[in-house]
C-alpha cells in the first residue's frame, strides 16, 4: 500500500503505517488507509500546536527554551558549583526558566540533598520535564509551571539562569529584595544589568561563552515563604 496523501509533507516511517484490515473498507476506502491518515493528521496537528504555542511562549518570556550547552552546563556543575557544595547541603537552588531541565536535572543529580525547584512557563518544554520526571524520577526537584516573577524566592541559597538581560532586569530587583545578602547567583552567557559580578568565566564556547557569577548586594526585606 502506498503512503497516505499526507505523506507529500509528512511522511510516517513505513514500519508506523497501520496496512491491516485491507480487507475491511469504510464508504470505499480501506480502513487501514483511513485509520493511517487519522493518525498522521492528529499526530501532525499535536507537533503543529505544540510548535505554535512554543512561539506564543517565546514572545511572551522574549526567550526560546533554548538549552544550556554542554561545556557551559560541565563547567557550572563541575568547577563552579564544586568550590560552594558544602553550603548547598539542606538549602534550595533555583534554576529560573528551566526550559527542557537540561540543567534543572543534573542539578538535583549533583546536589541530592538539596531541593531543587524548577521554574517553566512554556507549557511544551514543562510538559516534556514533567514526563522526565515521571520517568526518571528526581526525589528532590520540584517542577512548577509558574512565572518566576510572581513566585517567592526567599529560601533559595541559589539560583541558576540562563536568561535574557531585559528579564534579568525585572528580576534583580526581586532577587535584591527577597534573596539573602550574599545569595549565589549564576546567570549563564547574560549579565544581570545594575550588578557587579564577582567574577566573569570565559569559556572556549560559541553558545554559552561566559558564565556570570553574582552575590546578591543590599539587605533583605521580609520576603514570603518558599514555595514547596
Ligand atoms: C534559554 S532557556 C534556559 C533553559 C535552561 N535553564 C538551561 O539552562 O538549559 C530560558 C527559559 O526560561 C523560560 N522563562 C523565561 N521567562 C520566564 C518566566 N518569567 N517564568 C518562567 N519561565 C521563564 C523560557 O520559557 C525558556 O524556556
Amino acid at each position: 500500500m502506498a503512503p497516505s496523501f499526507i505523506g507529500v509533507f509528512f511522511v510516517l516511517p513505513e514500519s508506523f503505517q497501520w496496512h491491516g484490515g485491507d480487507g475491511v473498507s469504510f464508504f470505499g476506502f480501506p480502513i487501514g488507509v483511513i485509520l493511517s491518515v487519522l493518525f498522521e493528521y492528529v499526530l501532525l496537528g499535536v507537533v503543529v500546536s505544540g510548535v505554535a504555542v512554543s512561539l506564543i511562549y517565546c514572545v511572551v518570556t522574549g526567550i526560546s527554551p533554548i538549552p544550556s550547552s554542554s561545556p557551559s552546563r560541565a563547567f557550572i556543575l563541575g568547577d563552579l558549583l564544586g568550590e560552594c557544595a558544602p553550603d548547598l547541603m539542606g538549602a534550595a537552588i533555583g534554576e529560573l526558566g528551566a526550559g527542557w531541565g537540561t540543567m534543572a536535572f543534573p542539578l538535583s543529580a549533583r546536589f541530592p540533598g538539596t531541593k531543587v525547584l524548577a521554574y517553566e512557563l512554556s507549557p511544551v518544554p514543562w510538559l516534556f520535564m514533567w514526563l522526565r520526571q515521571g520517568l526518571f524520577r528526581r526525589r528532590n526537584l520540584r517542577i512548577h509551571r509558574r512565572n518566576f516573577l510572581k513566585e517567592p524566592l526567599s529560601g533559595l541559597s541559589l539560583v541558576v539562569c540562563y536568561l535574557h538581560s531585559e528579564c534579568l532586569e525585572k528580576l534583580r530587583p526581586k532577587m535584591e529584595a527577597e534573596l539573602a545578602p550574599g545569595t549565589l547567583v549564576i546567570s549563564n552567557t547574560f549579565d544581570i544589568p545594575g550588578w557587579e559580578p564577582d567574577a566573569v568565566h570565559k569559556l572556549d564556547d560559541s553558545f554559552c561563552p561566559q558564565v556570570y557569577v553574582y552575590r546578591v548586594p543590599g539587605a533583605t526585606l521580609n520576603a514570603p515563604a518558599p514555595v514547596e
